[in-house]
C-alpha cells in the first residue's frame, strides 16, 4: 500500500514534470536542462570541497551516516568513482583545484591497476584513469588502463565462458554477477585503443553468457549466477542484494541496461541493442516504478513504498541517454524523456543534498544492500558519479 505522503509526493512530482513530459527536447526543455546542468555542476564543485575536507589523504570517500564520514582503502570496489567524478567536474568547469585533487587521488589509486581480488578493476581503474586519459590525453593514464585490463582477464574462466566475479566462498562456488557487465567496458576500450583482440573476445564471450544465463523471460536479471568451475554447469541463480531470488534488484537492472547499451556502442551487434531496449522497457513499464522514476531498491521489494535507490536512478538515466543515441525517434523520445525526469528528480531536494550537508556528497538516498542493513538511505560514490555522467551526456547529445 502506498502511503498518503507517497501519493502526494508522486502527484506533486507529476504536476511539476507535466510540461516536461509533453515537451521533451523542445527548446524550453533544453533551456531548462542547460540551467539545471550548470547549477548542478557549480553546486557539485563546492560540495566536493566538503567531501575532500572529510577524506584523509590516504583514503577514498565511501559514504556518510549518522553524521560521520565513512571512507575506504583503495582496494574497495568503489575507489575509482571519487577521482572519476572529479574528472567529470573538471571536464565541465576546468577548475584547476578540482584537477589537482583528481591527480592526487589517482596517484593514491594507481597501485590497484594490478588488483585481482574480484572483477571490479574495471570500475576502479576505467572510471578514474580512463576518464583522466579521455580528458587530458596523457599517455601515462592509458598505460594504467592497459595494465589493469591485463590483470582483469586473469579472472576469465574458460569452463564457464565468463570472468569470475567473486572468489569461492561458503555459499558460492564460482559466482558471476550482473554488475560484471560494467567492467567489460575497460576490455573493449583497450582492444579499440591498440590493445590485443583477446580483451574484446573475452568481453563478448562474457556478455553472451550473461545474456543467456542471467536474464529471465521478462528481461529482468538475477543478481548472481553460480557455476561449477569443473564442468561449467550452473549450480544456482540467486539474488545477493535483491529482495529474493526471483525479484528484480533495481541496481542490477540498471547495471545490465548500461552494460548492454555499452556493448552495442563497441560492437554494433543488434542483439545487444535489443537486449538493452528490452531491459529499458522492463524498467520503464514496471508498475512499481514511482512517478519520479527513481526506483525503490528492488522492483519487488516486500513492502512498497520503501527506500529509493538514487544510484539505480542515476545509472539508468545515464544508460538511457546513451541508448537514445542508437534508436529511432519514438524510442529516443521515450528514453530521453524518462532520463530527463530522473535527472530532474535527482536534482530536487528529495534526493540532492543541501549545501555543506551529506558529508559533501551530492546525492542522498542510495541503498547498498537493504536486507543486510548495509548502506541504506545513504550517499554512495557511484550515485554521484553516474549522476554527473548523465548530466554531461545530456549536455553532449541533447542540448
Ligand atoms: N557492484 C556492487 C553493487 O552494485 O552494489
Amino acid at each position: 500500500m502506498r502511503s498518503t505522503f507517497e501519493k502526494l509526493t508522486s502527484a506533486v512530482v507529476m504536476i511539476l514534470l507535466l510540461p516536461l513530459l509533453s515537451t521533451a527536447q523542445s527548446a524550453s526543455t533544453k533551456k531548462q536542462m542547460a540551467s539545471l546542468i550548470d547549477e548542478n555542476m557549480q553546486f557539485a564543485v563546492k560540495q566536493y570541497q566538503v567531501l575532500k575536507a572529510n577524506t584523509p589523504a590516504d583514503r577514498m570517500p565511501r559514504s556518510f551516516a549518522q553524521g560521520r564520514s565513512i571512507t575506504s582503502g583503495t582496494e574497495w570496489w568503489c575507489s575509482g568513482f571519487y577521482p572519476g567524478t572529479l574528472w567529470y567536474l573538471y571536464e565541465y568547469t576546468k577548475d584547476a583545484n578540482v584537477k589537482a585533487e583528481a591527480e592526487k587521488r589517482l596517484a593514491l589509486l594507481e597501485k590497484e591497476k594490478r588488483y585481482t581480488g574480484n572483477h571490479d578493476i574495471g570500475f576502479m581503474i576505467f572510471c578514474s584513469f580512463g576518464n583522466a586519459y579521455r580528458i587530458t590525453g596523457d599517455k601515462k593514464y592509458k598505460d594504467v588502463v592497459d595494465t589493469a585490463a591485463a590483470y582483469q582477464i586473469t579472472r576469465y574462466r574458460p569452463s564457464i565462458h565468463s570472468i569470475q566475479s567473486w572468489n569461492k566462498s561458503k555459499n558460492l562456488n564460482c559466482p558471476v554477477i550482473i554488475d560484471n557487465m560494467m567492467n567489460l567496458e575497460q576490455l573493449l576500450w583497450v582492444t579499440q585503443h591498440g590493445g590485443s583482440g583477446k580483451y574484446k573476445e573475452i568481453a563478448l564471450t562474457h556478455a553472451n553468457t550473461t545474456l543467456k544465463n542471467h536474464y529471465r523471460p521478462d528481461h529482468s536479471t538475477f543478481h548472481i549466477v553460480d557455476y561449477n568451475l569443473d564442468n561449467g554447469e550452473i549450480i544456482k541463480k540467486v539474488n545477493g542484494q535483491g529482495a529474493h531470488d526471483t525479484s528484480a534488484w533495481s541496481r542490477g537492472q540498471a547495471w545490465g541496461l548500461y552494460g548492454f547499451t555499452m556493448m552495442y556502442r563497441f560492437t554494433k551487434n543488434k542483439t545487444y541493442l535489443e537486449q538493452a531496449k528490452n531491459i529499458a522497457n522492463f524498467i520503464l513499464s514496471h508498475p512499481n516504478l514511482p512517478a519520479d522514476k527513481i526506483p525503490y531498491w528492488d522492483y519487488n521489494a516486500p513492502q512498497i513504498p520503501t527506500s529509493r535507490d538514487a544510484s539505480a536512478g542515476a545509472i539508468a538515466a545515464s544508460a538511457l541517454l546513451e541508448l537514445g543515441q542508437y534508436v529511432g525517434k519514438t524510442d529516443r523520445a521515450t528514453y530521453v524523456d524518462a532520463a530527463t525526469i530522473m535527472l530532474q528528480s535527482l536534482s530536487s531536494d528529495a534526493y540532492r543534498a543541501k549545501p555543506g550537508e551529506n558529508g559533501g556528497f551530492i546525492l542522498k538516498n542510495s541503498v547498498g544492500s537493504f536486507l543486510a542493513n548495509s548502506e541504506v538511505d545513504v550517499p554512495l560514490t557511484y550515485a554521484d558519479y553516474y549522476f554527473l555522467e548523465g548530466l554531461l551526456r545530456y549536455k553532449k547529445w541533447y542540448l
